[in-house]
């Protein structure tokens, strides 16, 4: 068994685990791990730009962007929470544009913004120009910048080791357990702390924006440990995937003026949200685009509406969105300038998580006891500063500025802490775990698993809920548990078996889709992205609290903790 020593260990080298890598490593000794090579990682995907009240355009205020953010997840947000990322928000887009970050710029030099959907002026007047962009490559510049800057510190990468266990003992984080994906090998990772920022988990349903990496494998391994997850019940679907394939199109695209036209080619957002239309929250923009279909103004009745750019100056959308220009023509051989774009909702962010506080410390009880040496940011993590429902260009702005919060506390704490020894048997949990999903006799296939895990929640677990569709997915994820449980692995390797791999991630996915159903089953409300059929009302005197959902081997229980709020009292919702 190889076993490493470093004061932390960050898991994931998106813009979260680099932010922190960046900072924690300027006074220990760090070690990345990432079951991709860092600049693959999904962060790479995000479009649209950073929101930040800069105010380049047009005035701005922190105290609009923290209103709009609470607001936009539907008072569920954790308000202190929200407050910091807000104001911290704008130091750090200055931060990443000194370290080089090559953001599209104003005539007059500054930082370009877009408006884009919830961000408004004067506590929701009208759409506010927010959103920092590097064209609709925000989030490749984000990531490439961070990555460049950590290299320069002399950060430590081990690529491609997938980690597959948490370790720790007397109630504390010690490690961690790999696999390192070119040979099989399993390594132990001695650490005084360590965080996670291992994204998301949108791999569970079927037509979603996420990379096939996106297997909520972070949250999984925390949540197996004990620590109960987050407001799993909350599940973000962006209006704008590419009908049938779930590729985003970016929000940018309506920020530059883009319009939804249902089948009869009427811009039906006008009729929802007055004030804000195609720039409203997602979760209501998706809610209509259902709502349209359903009532057979798809176009040609069919499960789809239009992106339409047409009416838009072809010079805006080849320099301002040119990767979307080349998405559409490549995968529907469309050009944007020309004909409209038919989209479906994507599934594309997980609100719930890891919960933290927002020292990114990891927080294990409804009393938000610390759980030594653990942190997590980003998307696994849970602040909560999305509350039900997050609003556009908050991803990039959580993972910057909780990053780096988290990977300065690291520092901290690795300082003063002494290493906890590791359990006598680190490798225990994951010897059996590989030893079961390898065994022979078993014959039941991953890939089915799978397909029948992401079509079932898909249909009965997405932007519409009820109770008997929730109820009925449980049975369902009760069934693929038990099949899961007969899988077979048939590539008998080491060096880069993927089918093990994968087998483990649909693991995690089983148990997340459970977490995710359960609490969504519990909740009799509806409430930003969680929108209950048979309880359409949000419902304050009941269910304004944080659901903590704690996976116990084969069962998910729940409990509930109260959401922090400090300037905005719970209004109802208009846009
Ligand atoms: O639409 C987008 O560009 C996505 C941004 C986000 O999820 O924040």
């Amino acid at each position: 068994m190889a076993v490493h020593q470093f004061d932390a260990v960050i898991v994931g080298a998106g813009g979260a685990g680099l932010m922190a890598a960046l900072q924690a490593s300027q006074s220990a000794r760090i070690a990345v791990l990432s079951k991709l090579y860092p600049t693959r990682s999904h962060t790479g995907t995000a479009q649209g730009g950073i929101g930040a009240a800069l105010g380049n355009l047009e005035t701005d205020t922190w105290e609009w962007h923290m209103f709009d953010t609470v607001k936009g997840g539907d008072y569920l947000v954790d308000q202190d929470a929200a407050e910091i990322m807000c104001r911290e928000a704008v130091d750090t887009v200055y931060e990443l544009e000194h370290m080089g970050l090559p953001f599209s710029r104003t005539p007059d030099g500054k930082i370009a913004q877009r408006p884009f959907g919830g961000h408004t002026k004067e506590f929701g007047k009208a759409p506010v120009r927010r959103s920092c962009y590097a064209a609709d490559r925000t989030g490749h510049m984000i990531l490439q910048t961070l990555y460049q800057q950590c290299i320069k510190q002399g950060v430590t990468f081990f690529d491609e080791y997938h980690v597959v266990d948490l370790l720790t003992r007397d109630g504390a984080a010690c490690g961690v357990v790999a696999v390192e994906i070119a040979t099989g090998d399993l390594h132990v990772f001695h650490a005084k702390a360590v965080l996670f920022a291992t994204g998301g988990c949108g791999r569970m349903y079927k037509i979603t924006s996420n990379a096939l990496t996106l297997t909520g494998d972070g949250m999984a391994v925390v949540g197996r440990r004990g620590i109960p997850l987050e407001d799993m019940e909350f599940f973000q679907f962006h209006p704008t995937g590419i009908y049938k394939m779930g590729i985003l199109i970016t929000e940018g695209a309506r920020g530059e003026g883009g319009i939804l036209r249902n089948g009869k080619g009427e811009r039906f957002m006008e009729k929802y949200t007055p004030t804000l239309k195609d720039l409203a929250p997602r979760d209501m923009v998706s809610r209509a685009i259902f709502r349209e279909v359903r009532e057979g103004r798809g176009i040609d009745g069919k499960d789809y509406v239009h992106l339409d750019l047409t009416h838009l100056d072809p010079k805006v959308i080849r320099e301002k969105l040119p990767d979307i220009t080349d998405f559409v023509e490549t995968y529907l051989g469309i050009d944007p300038s020309r004909a409209p774009i038919p989209i479906q909702p994507t599934a594309h962010y997980a609100m719930g998580g890891i919960p933290t506080n927002a020292r990114a410390e990891v927080v294990a009880d409804e009393k938000n006891t610390v759980f030594p040496g653990l942190y997590a940011a980003g998307e696994c993590a849970c602040v909560s500063v999305h509350g039900a429902n997050r609003l556009g260009t908050n991803s990039l702005v959580d993972i910057i500025v909780f990053g780096r919060r988290g990977g300065k506390q690291v520092g901290e704490f690795v300082k003063k802490a002494s290493f906890t020894p590791l359990p006598e048997k680190p490798l225990e949990q994951t010897e059996a775990r590989f030893a079961a999903l390898k065994r022979e006799g078993g014959g039941e296939s991953v890939f089915e698993i799978r397909k029948d895990l992401q079509e079932e929640m898909m249909d009965k677990a997405s932007v519409f809920r009820t109770e008997p569709d929730l109820t009925k997915m449980l049975q369902i994820i009760g069934d693929l548990k038990s099949r899961y449980s007969k899988i077979h692995v048939k590539d008998r390797g080491t060096g880069y078996n993927m089918e093990l791999l994968e087998a483990f991630e649909l693991g995690c996915l089983l148990d997340l889709a459970q977490a995710t159903v359960t609490s969504a089953l519990a909740r009799q409300e509806s409430r930003g992205a969680h929108y209950r059929e048979d309880f359409p009302k949000r419902d304050d005197a009941n269910w304004l609290k944080h659901t903590l959902a704690k996976i116990n081997g084969q069962r998910v229980t729940l409990s509930y903790k109260p959401v922090s709020i400090t300037k905005f009292q719970p209004q109802e919702r208009k846009y």
